[in-house]
């Protein structure tokens, strides 16, 4: 038996996480700020799968928080051999005139949560010779358009940058570039999203099963969907220039790519 931590845990692709790897047998340990609905998910997946789930209640902006987790990474008498790094939200103002704390909780958690998660989780998974760490990255990763998209640049680079790093050790990383995903992700940070066409939509269940079948094949970046690797694959070689150009043309879809 295995077990995966999982950030962001309650809602949309953590949740779908959760209840994927519970269905494949794996051990738990879930994370959010909401204590009530992560209970109520810790108990929908010990009774549906069998599994044991623990939580732990924590704000990711916080360091207390992200300490409480760490701490439980690297507890080497319970190992975690899976942590996926998903917690995220977005911030649906413009740099210039936004709330510039706003964006700073943000990167907290997008950034800084996931290179401190991922440096209690590792050394850990290096001494046991296995393990792996799924950072839930995003087709904004590859579209520079706003502080979002710069952290999970940075989030795609990193994890490209530790797969690299460990080679030949059995931990494998993977960056996981979804786009539109049906979740709560857009309500919350109060986008309208009414222009994004159906055939842009993912479903989560569609992402992470995808995400968990690149990880078993060895790959470190995942783009799900087929209209998202067209979109990356232009993306990728477009200058900077172009890039804008085109962005600038879906400027709709642009603003709600999160
Ligand atoms: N949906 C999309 O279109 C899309 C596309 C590309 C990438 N992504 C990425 O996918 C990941 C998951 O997003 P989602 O769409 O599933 O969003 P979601 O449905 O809004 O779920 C977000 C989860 O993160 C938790 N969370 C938020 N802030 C937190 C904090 N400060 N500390 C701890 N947990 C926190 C939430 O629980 P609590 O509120 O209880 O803390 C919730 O469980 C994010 O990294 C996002 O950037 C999403």
């Amino acid at each position: 038996m295995t077990t995966a931590l999982v950030t962001g845990a309650t809602a949309g692709i953590g949740h779908a996480f959760a209840r994927r790897l519970a269905a494949d047998g794996h051990d738990l340990v879930l994370v959010a700020r909401d204590q009530e609905r992560l209970e109520a998910t810790a108990e929908e997946l010990h009774i549906g799968y069998g599994v044991q789930v623990q939580v732990l209640v924590a704000d990711l902006v916080d360091d207390d928080g992200c300490r409480h987790v760490e701490e439980r990474l690297s507890d080497a008498s319970r190992p975690v051999d899976l942590l996926v790094n998903n917690a995220g939200f977005s911030v649906n103002r413009g740099f210039v005139r936004g709330d510039i704390d706003a964006e700073e909780r943000m990167m907290r958690v997008l950034v800084r949560a996931v290179l401190r998660l991922s440096r209690a989780a590792v050394p850990g998974m290096v001494d046991r010779g296995h393990g792996a760490v799924v950072n839930v990255s995003s087709v904004a990763s590859f579209l520079p358009q706003s502080t979002y998209s710069a952290a999970k640049a940075w989030v795609t680079s990193f994890s490209q940058g530790l797969s690299t790093d460990l080679a030949g050790t059995g931990v494998r990383v993977l960056a996981l570039c979804p786009g539109f995903t049906r979740t709560e992700f857009h309500d919350r940070a109060g986008l309208n999203m009414k222009g994004i066409p159906g055939f842009l939509w993912l479903d989560a269940d569609d992402v992470v099963a995808q995400g968990l079948a690149a990880l078993r094949r060895n790959a470190v970046v995942s783009v799900p969907g087929l209209q998202y690797k067209a979109v990356v694959a232009v993306a990728r070689h477009l200058p900077l220039r172009g890039l804008g150009l085109v962005s600038s043309r879906f400027r709709g879809v642009r603003r709600g790519m999160r």
